[in-house]
Formats: C-alpha cells, sequence, structure tokens
C-alpha cells in the first residue's frame, strides 16, 4: 500500500520536472502523524514534495524509528508564515535513538537533515545539544554551532557510500542537555556517478596526483554555489538540491559581467548529467571578455570560507554558453592559487556549444590550519584571444571529506560517541523537562488515537515498531541506564 502510494507520487511529480527516479526515496516529517495519501493531509515541503509523518507507516513499513520510550512529538504553534509544513513539527529525542531505513539500492545515497530550532510552552529546542551518526560516520557533534534559532531552518546534506542494506541514523543526546530533535530527514539513493573513482589531488607545491577511492569517502556539502545566476531551489534541481548565488563569495572587481543564457543545455554521454547539475545552473555563468586588441589580463576570483582538520572537494562546473563558436575559449582555472587546469580547451572537451562539464579536485586543509578560504580562480591562459570570451565559470560545489576517524565534526569516533552517553553519572531528567515531556507524550497519545481510527480503513498499523529490535547499538545503550 505503502509503496503503491509512494510510486503513484513520484511518478505524478517526477515525471514533469525531475526525470531521474530513485529506487530508495524516503521524505520523513518528523514528530507528524500525517500519512502519506494525499497532498491535503501528508506534509507539503516548499519544493511540493510529499513528506510522511514518521508516526504514520504500515506494518511492513520499510523504515523503523525511534521507541516511543525514548522520543516525544512537538509541534509548533505558532511557525513562522510561510515556513514549510515540514518544519512545524519536530521528533524530541531524551535518550538516544535511531532510525533504520531498508534500502533496495546500494552506492551513494543523499541523505539531509532538517532542523528548525523552534520554542514551544513546553520546549526550547534551542537548548539542545546533540550529535548525529549516519552507518560509521560522526556527522554532527556540536548542534549549537549550527547557530539555527530564529526564523531560518538549517539543512545539513551528506553523500553517504553504503554498502548494507540499509542506513541507521543515531541521534545522542549530551548528557548535560538530553535534548536532541530532528524536523525532518531525506534518504535518498543517489546516481552512481555522481561521486566518481578519482579526483586531482592537489598538493602542497602545487603539483597533482591522482586521488583514487573518492566514491569510497562520505561528503558534507559546504557550499553549493550557482556563479552568475539566481538561487536555484530543490523545485528546480534534479536531485532536489539547493544552489546559492555567488555574490558574497566573489574577490575581485573584475567579474561583473554575468551571462544568463535562454537557450537550450545539450547533456551529453560521458559529460555532466542532469543530476550532476541541473540547467538552472549551466545555464548562467560569470566571464571574462576581451573586448579589445589584447587579451584582458586580470582572474576573477572567488573565495570559499571552511574550517581547517579536513580534505575538502572542489567541484567546478563549465558550460560554453557565452563564445559565439567552437574553438574560441581558452583560459586557466586555479584552486588555491596552484594551477589546477592549464588552457582548458571546453570545445575539444564536449565538442559542442552549451555542453556541460565538471572537473573534481581535492585539497588538504588538515595539519594545522585553523580554517580559512579556499580560493577559486579563473583566468586567460596562453592561448586565449582576443575579441573573445577568455574566462567561463558556471557553479561551484565545496564538500568536506570525512577525516580518519570517519568524521566530519571533529576527532571522535561513532563508537566514543556512542559511549558518551552510557558513560558517567546518570541524574536523571530534570523535573521540568520531565513534566513537559509527560504533557507533549500524552498530547501525542490522544491526537494518534485520533489519527488511528480514522485510518483504520487504510489499515495503518495502530503502533509503530519498536526500534530496538532494529538496532542493538540503542538497545544496549538504553540497557545500560534502566
Ligand atoms: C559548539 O559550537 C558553539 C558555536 O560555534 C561554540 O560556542 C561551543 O563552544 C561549541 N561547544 C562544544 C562543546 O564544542
Ligand atoms: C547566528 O545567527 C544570527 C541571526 O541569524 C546571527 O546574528 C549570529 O551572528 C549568528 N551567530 C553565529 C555564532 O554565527
Ligand atoms: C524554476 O526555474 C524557473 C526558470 O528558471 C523559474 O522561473 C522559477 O521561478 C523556478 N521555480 C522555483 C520554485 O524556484
Ligand atoms: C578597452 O579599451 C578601452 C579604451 O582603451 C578601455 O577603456 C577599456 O577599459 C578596455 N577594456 C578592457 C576590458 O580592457
Ligand atoms: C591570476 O591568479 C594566479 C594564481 O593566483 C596568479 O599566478 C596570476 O598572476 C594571476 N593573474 C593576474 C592577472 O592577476
Ligand atoms: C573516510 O572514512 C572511510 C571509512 O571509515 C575511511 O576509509 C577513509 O579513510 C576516511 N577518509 C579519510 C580522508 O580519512
Amino acid at each position: 500500500m505503502f509503496f503503491f502510494l509512494f510510486l503513484l507520487f513520484s511518478f505524478s511529480t517526477l515525471s514533469l520536472s525531475h526525470p531521474f527516479s530513485p529506487l530508495d526515496n524516503y521524505l520523513l516529517d518528523c514528530g507528524s502523524t500525517a500519512p502519506l495519501t494525499t497532498a491535503a493531509t501528508s506534509s507539503l515541503s516548499a519544493d511540493h514534495r510529499l513528506f510522511s509523518g514518521d508516526l504514520a507507516r504500515t506494518p511492513n513499513s520499510p523504515f523503523h524509528s525511534p521507541s516511543l520510550r525514548a522520543s516525544v512529538s512537538l509541534r509548533n504553534d505558532n511557525p513562522f508564515p510561510g515556513l514549510s509544513p515540514i518544519y512545524h513539527t519536530a521528533r524530541v529525542f531524551t535518550s538516544p535513538a535511531s532510525y533504520t531505513f531498508s534500502l533496495k539500492d546500494k552506492g551513494p545515497h543523499i541523505v539531509r537533515f532538517h532542523f528548525h530550532a523552534f520554542k514551544s510552552p513546553q520546549l526550547d529546542l534551542g537548548r539542545a545539544q546533540f550529535r548525529v551518526l549516519v552507518d560509521d560516520y560522526v556527522v554532527l557533534t556540536n548542534f549549537t554551532r549550527l547557530n539555527c534559532t530564529g526564523q531560518n531552518p538549517k539543512v545539513l546534506e551528506f553523500l553517504v557510500p553504503v554498502e548494507d542494506e540499509k542506513i541507521v541514523i543515531v541521534f545522542v543526546p549530551n548528557r548535560d542537555s538530553k535534548l536532541a530533535f530532528v524536523n525532518a530527514i531525506e534518504v535518498i539513493s543517489a546516481p552512481n556517478d555522481l561521486v566518481p573513482e578519482t579526483a586531482q589531488f592537489i598538493g602542497s607545491s602545487g603539483n597533482l596526483v591522482n586521488f583514487d577511492g573518492l566514491n569510497k569517502q562520505a561528503l558534507e556539502v559546504v557550499h553549493r554555489v550557482n556563479v552568475g545566476g539566481p538561487k536555484v531551489t530543490p523545485f528546480n534541481d534534479s536531485l532536489w538540491r539547493t544552489w546559492v548565488p555567488d555574490d558574497g563569495l566573489l574577490r575581485s572587481s573584475f567579474g561583473s559581467e554575468r551571462l544568463v543564457f535562454g537557450g537550450r543545455i545539450k547533456y551529453h554521454d560521458g559529460g555532466a548529467s542532469r543530476e550532476v547539475a541541473p540547467d538552472n545552473v549551466y545555464n548562467s555563468a560569470r566571464l571574462i571578455r576581451s573586448e579589445n586588441d589584447s587579451v584582458t589580463n586580470v582572474n576573477i576570483t572567488w573565495a570559499f570560507p571552511i574550517l581547517g582538520g579536513y580534505k575538502y572537494l572542489i567541484r567546478l562546473h563549465f558550460c560554453d554558453i557565452a563564445s559565439i563558436s567552437l574553438n574560441m575559449l581558452y583560459f586557466n582555472v586555479f584552486v588555491n592559487g596552484y594551477l589546477a587546469y592549464e588552457d582548458l580547451d571546453l570545445s575539444y572537451i564536449t565538442r559542442s556549444l552549451a555542453s556541460p562539464f565538471y572537473a573534481d579536485f581535492v585539497v588538504d586543509y588538515g595539519d594545522g590550519n585553523v580554517g580559512g578560504d579556499l580560493s577559486v580562480g579563473i583566468g586567460p591562459s596562453k592561448n586565449s584571444i582576443t575579441h573573445a570570451v577568455d574566462g567561463i565559470l558556471n557553479g561551484v560545489e565545496v564538500m568536506k571529506i570525512n577525516n580518519s576517524h570517519s568524521s566530519f565534526d571533529g576527532e571522535d569516533c561513532s563508537t566514543i560517541v556512542l559511549k558518551s552517553w552510557s558513560k558517567g553519572n546518570y541524574s536523571g531528567l530534570l523535573l521540568t523537562l520531565a513534566a513537559a515531556v509527560c504533557i507533549v507524550l500524552s498530547l501525542s497519545m490522544v491526537i494518534r488515537r485520533k489519527m488511528i481510527e480514522s485510518r483504520e480503513s487504510l489499515s495503518w498499523s495502530r503502533l509503530p515498531v519498536n526500534s530496538s529490535d532494529g538496532d542493538d547499538h540503542v538497545k544496549e545503550e538504553e540497557g545500560v541506564n534502566k
């Protein structure tokens, strides 16, 4: 039933703007009971995807949500006008809890977390402090650093290589706060070619060597930028990504010339696919143009703030939407001031104009680097010609690569994170919190009973399956504390 409806919806919504239909496509509105039946009862995200409540499930549900013992659902009674319904509820955890998603597909999966730390009369989610694991990767150890109170929800996006038939996501509250939450989770299979096996590693002296096994690393999206164009929303992206404009990241006074192309982007086999980046990214760019009898000798430079201690994947998107004919555009590409591509000749690579191409580079910001800016630049090369376009860039993605502790946020590996809960003196919940939790819990029970009554005809299950039978870690952790 679930799948039938699910497929029905994916086809009706995907066929128009999204030709890619992922085998796994979990869109969970956490803390909500909304079943995935019609647009009227489900939670619609701003990009018109249907999210189903994590409390509304069938007996053979393909995912297990946390046991009710360890979690409550919370509703925002005063959401900001215009805020997507997926942020109106949250699932709140007072001890470690996990979601298990069974997968039909192996390979890379996109995992997105949506956080909006709203305040309700019972709880202030802004007080939450917790860590998050995805399989054995530590994806977040300090929730506070996201700074997601106020109006703006925060979305974290990871690309995780999956070799198992499931993904397990664990929320571990800090011992002090005993409070973790999430508003929505997406688990979506990504096309296999999204992350290639090899990229070019730029060494400390600027030498290029192969970086192998890229597709075995997990990645966190840090910057995703549509150069020279407007914001691209999930509605207009083949994998429901968000691309922001580059204005705040542009570092040189030159480069104010933007171009928006009205023609068709010609995707070719072997080049970038629409899943690598959508038309809306390739049809805008910034450029260097030589209008005079000499080549304009300038660079356009962008700077991307990053944290030190990690390697980063930099994906540069190019599409010659500016030249008037083939074989007129030659330019250099710089990453961190080093020559990453000399005399890039897009005509030679793509054999046609308006045809997309992307290049992947890896840089190391480890060892003693506290952070700073990662720079990307373009400039004319020795083959650049006058009265022509002499440099172009359409998009940039910067992704953090997990460190040797399989973490994106510090040196603690997943085992240490899980132990952090069971160790130490367990003093129990604060009275106020416990009381609040009781109120919310009883409220949500009443609501659920109502939902179940109205759901009976659809043969939804009465009670969610306890997560602990699907997850040994958490069962063990809970056992320790009882
Ligand atoms: C978490 O991040 C915030 C903001 O960046 C910082 O002030 C705080 O010290 C961090 N806490 C820990 C435990 O690292
Ligand atoms: C957090 O966000 C608020 C408003 O969005 C901003 O004023 C503040 O400087 C941010 N704090 C940090 C530590 O980034
Ligand atoms: C999608 O893209 C089109 C054309 O670029 C634009 O007009 C429209 O506003 C975009 N829609 C959303 C929801 O971003
Ligand atoms: C082209 O030449 C004109 C006149 O000499 C000058 O003002 C202009 O800045 C030059 N343009 C570029 C892009 O160098
Ligand atoms: C462009 O940037 C590269 C690398 O930082 C530098 O070597 C070159 O001198 C720059 N060219 C101009 C014209 O600034
Ligand atoms: C990322 O994690 C994987 C799996 O734990 C590990 O094999 C790999 O070496 C890590 N990457 C880096 C750059 O340390």
